[in-house]
């Protein structure tokens, strides 16, 4: 698959079977997604890759409960229903959408790791963009590549609910940031679109694209 298609096909996935993925095609992956641009050449990023129990089956469960606690925040609670209904609706939609996540045999989790300090307020703030703008643009570098050769993965941020757990699972010092996670491996199959609700949301491209300046879109013209 070229890179075209691969940015064409690459979707979200949510739905994994148990299959190993090979440490050379980890490799592979991890050096593509280290190709990313990156600002000031500062390679300010790290990535952990979890693969062995008890710590993958640790990860797992933690971002199965973030995906709960988002689904209880993020989602209306059906009229009728008390909290408590709508929080245990909220785990039984978690685990019927992220179930196989437990199956998972890969994780690569992301990190900002600060490698400049600058006496100007500006250009510190700069820097720090310039940090998380990177990391970023290696993980969609992994997304895409993944895709090409045949894996899933799925950018998640779930386990931010639990931080300082997550933190304490890794070993991640203070003065590394967490960055989002994915999850690598065999999807049960890659999803062909997004769901309906979301194919809905999504909006024209031409809406989206000003020619020249501000205010002109493709929409309008
Ligand atoms: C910054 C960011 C954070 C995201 N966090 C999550 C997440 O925590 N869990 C999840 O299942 N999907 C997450 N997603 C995936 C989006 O829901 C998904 O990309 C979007 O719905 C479009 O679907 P597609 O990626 O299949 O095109 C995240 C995406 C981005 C860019």
């Amino acid at each position: 698959m070229d890179a075209l298609d691969a940015i064409r096909h690459r979707r979200a996935v949510r739905s994994y079977t148990d299959a190993p993925v090979a440490d050379e095609d980890i490799d592979r992956l991890l050096r593509l997604t280290l190709l990313a641009p990156t600002g000031h050449m500062a390679q300010a990023w790290g990535f952990v890759v979890v693969r062995e129990d008890p710590r993958r089956s640790a990860l797992a469960d933690l971002v199965l409960r973030g995906g709960a606690d988002y689904f209880r925040e993020a989602r209306p609670a059906k009229e009728g229903t008390s909290a408590q209904e709508h929080a245990a609706w909220a785990q039984d939609y978690a685990e019927q959408v992220l179930g196989t996540y437990r199956e998972v045999p890969v994780w690569i989790c992301g990190f900002g790791v600060p490698r400049f300090s600058m006496d100007n307020e500006v250009l510190e703030r700069i820097e720090r963009f310039s940090d998380v703008t990177s990391v970023s643009f290696a993980f969609e570098n992994l997304f895409v590549a993944a895709r090409a050769m045949g894996l899933g993965t799925a950018p998640t941020i779930f386990h931010l609910f639990y931080e300082d757990e997550y933190r304490e699972l890794l070993n991640v010092p203070d003065d590394v940031e967490t960055h989002y996670i994915t999850p690598l491996g065999h999807p049960t199959q890659f999803p062909e679109g997004l769901p309906p609700a979301l194919a809905a949301s999504r909006r024209p491209w031409r809406s989206l694209v000003h020619d020249e300046s501000w205010g002109n879109t493709r929409a309008e013209a």
